[in-house]
C-alpha cells in the first residue's frame, strides 16, 4: 500500500474526478520576495506531487486549470515563461508518468499555442496513450464559456449542414461537442479544489461544475500538500450530494 492511501480509510468514497483551480502562485513568490514566474515553477514541481498521490489515492481524472484563455492578457514574460513550464514538466516527468501509468490528456484550444509549447503536449498524450491509470487532465489555453460558444457554433455547423436533427440536441449531445468529450462518462468533476483562499470558478468548466461539490482552501497552490488533499477528499465523503433530489 502506497503511503497516501495508508492515509484513507476504506469505506472513504474517493472522488472520480477531481478538478483543481491551482491558484496562488503569484502570491506565494511575492511573499518569498521572489518574481511570479518563481511561483510558477514551484507550483509545477508540485503538480508532479499531488498528481503522484491522486494517482496512488485512486483517483480516476485529476483535471488541473494551468492556463486559462484570459490568462494571455498577463505580461509577455510570464505568458512565455507559462509556455515553456509544460517542456520542462514533460522533460523531467515523463519517466515517473510511465511508471505510475498515468495517461496524459489536455483539454482547451491547442491550436492556438506556439508550436514548441502544442508539440510537447501533443507528444506527452501520444506516449502516455497506453497507459490505462490515472488521467492527469490539463485544462490548457481553456475558458469555459469559449468552450461552450464552440460547442453551440459546431452544433449549429451541424444542424445546418442537415448532418443532426436540431430536435435531437439535448444533455448528452452537447457535452458531446465539449472539449472535455474524450474524458466521455468522466468528463465532469465530482470536487473542485481552488487554492489561495479566492471563492470563484473564474470560467472553468462550466458546463462540467453543474453538481461539483467545491473546497476551497486557504493555501497558495505550491503549498497544497498531499495532506490537504487527503483531508478534502475526507471532506468531498462528508458531502451529502442529491443533484437536485431529496
Ligand atoms: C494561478 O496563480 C496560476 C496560473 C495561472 C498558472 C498555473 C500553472 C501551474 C501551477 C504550473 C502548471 C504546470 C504545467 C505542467 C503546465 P496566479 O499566478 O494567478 O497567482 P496569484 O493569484 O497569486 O497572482
Amino acid at each position: 500500500m502506497t503511503e497516501s492511501k495508508r492515509q484513507l480509510d476504506s469505506d472513504i468514497s474517493v472522488p472520480k474526478h477531481i478538478a483543481i483551480i491551482m491558484d496562488g502562485n503569484g502570491r506565494w513568490a511575492k511573499k518569498k520576495g521572489q518574481p511570479r514566474i518563481a511561483g510558477h515553477k514551484e507550483g509545477m514541481n508540485n503538480v508532479k506531487t499531488i498528481a503522484t498521490a491522486a494517482s496512488h489515492l485512486g483517483v480516476k481524472v485529476l483535471s488541473l486549470y494551468a492556463f486559462s484563455t484570459e490568462n494571455w492578457s498577463r505580461p509577455s514574460k510570464e505568458v512565455n515563461f507559462l509556455m515553456k513550464l509544460p517542456v520542462d514538466f514533460f522533460g523531467t516527468f515523463m519517466p515517473d508518468l510511465i511508471k505510475e501509468n498515468i495517461r496524459v490528456f489536455v483539454t482547451g484550444f491547442t491550436d492556438h499555442l506556439p508550436d514548441k509549447t502544442r508539440k510537447v503536449v501533443l507528444k506527452a498524450v501520444e506516449d502516455t496513450k497506453g497507459n490505462t491509470g490515472m488521467i492527469l487532465n490539463f485544462a490548457f489555453n481553456y475558458g469555459g464559456r469559449a468552450e461552450i460558444v464552440n460547442a453551440a457554433k459546431n452544433l449549429a455547423i451541424e444542424a445546418a449542414s442537415g448532418s443532426i436533427d436540431p430536435s435531437d440536441i439535448d444533455d448528452a449531445m452537447f457535452a458531446d461537442h465539449l472539449l472535455t468529450n474524450h474524458l466521455k462518462e468522466l468528463a465532469d468533476p465530482d470536487l473542485l479544489i481552488r487554492t489561495s483562499g479566492e471563492e470563484r470558478i473564474s470560467n472553468f468548466m462550466l458546463w462540467q461544475l453543474a453538481y461539483t461539490e467545491m473546497i476551497f482552501d486557504d493555501s497558495y497552490w505550491p503549498d497544497f500538500t498531499v495532506d490537504d488533499l487527503v483531508e478534502d477528499i475526507k471532506e468531498f465523503d462528508r458531502r451529502d450530494r442529491r443533484y437536485g433530489s431529496v
